[in-house]
């Protein structure tokens, strides 16, 4: 059984000047080693839980344990272990992305290499310019780059590859499983569920500030899929789908003939998306 890294446990929040609760008490577990995601519609608490777990947030209600032991005990050490990408960079745009980078890693003790990282994200060649002159993109890449200026254990990331074109954002993917093969765990929020199947061991979904479901991707897609299987045929020169379920498919005779006789262009299992997902669980919420 993996470690726990993060426990949280009825975790509620109000801002001050919010009229209800952000989060309405939630909790979940997050194991050493895993990319645990925190999804679901806008304005469902995922960046105010994420904020509360990185201490930028503090007045909450509930526990949150790190490594066991409860996050209000530590010191600045919390983050000597944890990097942080939000989804709005702030950089200093008078100074270059090197001279960014330098700055921040100051604040800390563990010291990765700037230049290697700029490069893996391929920022190397525009080390020198003014973040200022950065494109959003340059922007975003950068802001992960500085996340993990202090070789984390631990990686906070709130839509990280929003925005980013399909190069870009595949750059970004492959360093966070990077990050995971060398033992990192991630929290993740993302609205983009490609990213979710692609990088996620288990994933939460939050709504209205609770918590709906927390599953695998696999055992979500078999508990909300449509298992079926669509075959496309010719009969008479046109093309007809015919849909069987996948259960007994092989006691199935109809499927069975089909296959056998028909000439046959397509034949495909009926995957239910992650967007249908996500669209089921939270919609299901808004509804009960
Ligand atoms: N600084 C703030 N002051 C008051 N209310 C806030 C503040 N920030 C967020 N909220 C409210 O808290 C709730 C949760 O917001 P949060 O930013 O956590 O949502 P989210 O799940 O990250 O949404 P998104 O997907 O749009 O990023 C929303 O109702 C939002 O209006
Ligand atoms: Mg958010």
């Amino acid at each position: 059984m993996a470690k726990k890294v993060f426990e949280v446990k009825d975790l509620r929040f109000k801002y001050k000047k919010g009229q209800v609760e952000a989060v309405k008490g939630i909790s979940f577990t997050i194991l050493e080693g895993e990319i645990f995601g925190l999804l679901g519609p806008s304005g469902a608490g995922k960046s105010t839980t994420q904020k509360i777990m990185t201490r930028l947030l503090t007045d909450y209600e509930g526990t949150i344990l790190y490594n066991g032991k409860d996050l209000t005990s530590y010191k600045d050490d919390f983050y000597e272990d944890i990097g942080v990408g939000f989804e709005l960079p702030v950089h200093f745009s008078k100074l270059t992305g090197l001279e960014n980078m330098k700055f921040f890693q100051r604040l800390y003790k563990s010291h990765a290499n700037i230049e290697t990282l700029l490069d893996q994200v391929g920022l190397l060649e525009d080390k020198d310019r003014l973040v200022g002159e950065y494109s959003k993109g340059m922007k975003m890449r950068l802001n992960f780059v500085r996340a993990l200026l202090n070789n984390p254990k631990f990686l906070f990331l709130d839509e990280v590859t929003n925005g980013l074109d399909p190069s870009n954002a595949r750059i970004i993917k492959n360093l966070i499983r990077d990050f995971q093969a060398q033992g990192g765990t991630v929290l993740l929020s993302t609205h983009l569920m490609n990213d979710v199947e692609e990088l996620c061991n288990r994933v939460a979904f939050i709504s209205q500030g609770l918590i709906q479901e927390i599953e695998t991707p696999r055992s979500l897609k078999i508990k909300y899929g449509k298992r079926e299987v669509s075959v496309e045929h010719y009969v008479n020169g046109n093309t007809e789908v015919a849909t069987f379920n996948l259960e007994g498919i092989g006691e199935n005779e109809t499927f069975l003939e089909l296959i056998r006789r028909a000439k046959i262009e397509t034949i495909h299992t009926g995957e239910t998306s992650m967007d249908d997902i996500f669209i089921m669980v939270t919609q299901g919420a808004q509804d009960a």
